[in-house]
């Protein structure tokens, strides 16, 4: 038996352009209500369930703080020490959690058992990332480049790296924002195909990465061997010579042009020092607004 009428956040397509935008401004809000030590407390007495199959450190910590803030608390959930990693059914797991707590929120390996969790759900469910997409932080990126920048629509983005998850949810805000990204990834490393066609509109795909960042506003990496694939690290860092995001690169985007990247991120490899410690780097607003835009979500969902 499905909750198909229960509001989940999987992708960043579950916001329409217009809700995207209010949730951003009301981080905005939240944010400063915080800073003025004004208590906002909408979840009081509310439970947020977080299971996770995989390392975290900013995922973790922004959600308990955010629901704390919220007036709420959470619950943290590992495979290690619940029967979730014992072979208990995901149906029969999001049966029960979510007759107990009032939102759950996951990080896994297959986005399709977040989608499976989220159907027998009774309560909203959060991708705190999955192989295919991650949500939470481009809410996070998006905020932080409004703040700084104004509103993202008609600019320019330069992804140069893995065609990953995190490249998967820039696509998604191209698309929902209404600004170009610019795709370079080595051969063999180019993000999903179909979400590529489907997204051909506001989104440009080379092997090059400097004819990625040519007059880019903003420039983003992440690192180039995600969870679960560090088997393959050394092969990468063989197949992405020429990815890192260092001094030439930036000099090539424009003079102003920000440089993101969600963390943890790897000094030498996908990102010289020089740039993620320079002054063109927001990564540490960047991962501070992980905290106040998913309040807003929270808010959203939860309420
Ligand atoms: N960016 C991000 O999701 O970081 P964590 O893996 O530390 O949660
Ligand atoms: N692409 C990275 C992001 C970590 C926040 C991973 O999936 O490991």
């Amino acid at each position: 038996m499905s909750n198909s009428q229960v509001r989940h956040f999987l992708t960043l397509m579950d916001l329409s352009s217009a809700e995207l935008a209010q949730l951003l401004a009301r981080a905005v809000e939240l944010k400063a209500a915080i800073a003025a030590a004004e208590k906002i407390t909408p979840l009081t007495r509310k439970t947020l369930a977080m299971i996770f199959n995989k390392s975290s450190t900013r995922t973790r910590v922004s959600f308990d703080t955010g629901m704390r803030q919220l007036g709420g608390g959470s619950i943290f959930l590992s495979p290690n020490d619940s029967q979730l990693g014992r072979g208990e059914p995901i149906q029969d797991s999001a049966r029960v959690i979510s007759r107990m707590v009032d939102g759950v929120m996951i990080r896994t390996d297959e986005h399709q058992q977040v989608e499976l969790f989220a159907e027998y759900s009774a309560v909203p469910v959060i991708n705190g990332l999955t192989d295919d997409f991650h949500p939470c932080q481009l809410l996070a990126d998006l905020l932080t480049f409004a703040e700084l920048r104004g509103d993202i629509a008609g600019a320019t983005v330069a992804w140069v790296g893995d065609g990953n998850n995190m490249c998967h949810s820039w696509m998604n805000a191209a698309q929902l924002c209404g600004f170009t990204l610019n795709i370079a990834t080595p051969d063999g490393y180019q993000p999903n195909a179909r979400l590529l066609v489907e997204r051909t509109a506001n989104v440009t795909l080379t092997t090059d990465p400097k004819a990625a960042v040519a007059g880019v506003d903003l420039i983003v990496t992440d690192t180039w061997a995600s969870m679960g694939q560090e088997s393959e690290k050394t092969q990468r860092v063989t197949d992405f010579a020429g990815f890192c995001v260092d001094g030439t690169l930036m000099a090539l985007a424009k003079p102003d042009a920000l440089f993101m990247h969600c963390l943890p991120a790897y000094r030498g490899l996908e990102v010289s020092a020089s740039v993620i410690d320079g002054e063109q780097s927001v990564v540490w607003q960047e991962a501070e607004n992980r905290l106040h835009a998913q309040k807003a979500l929270l808010e959203l969902l939860l309420v």
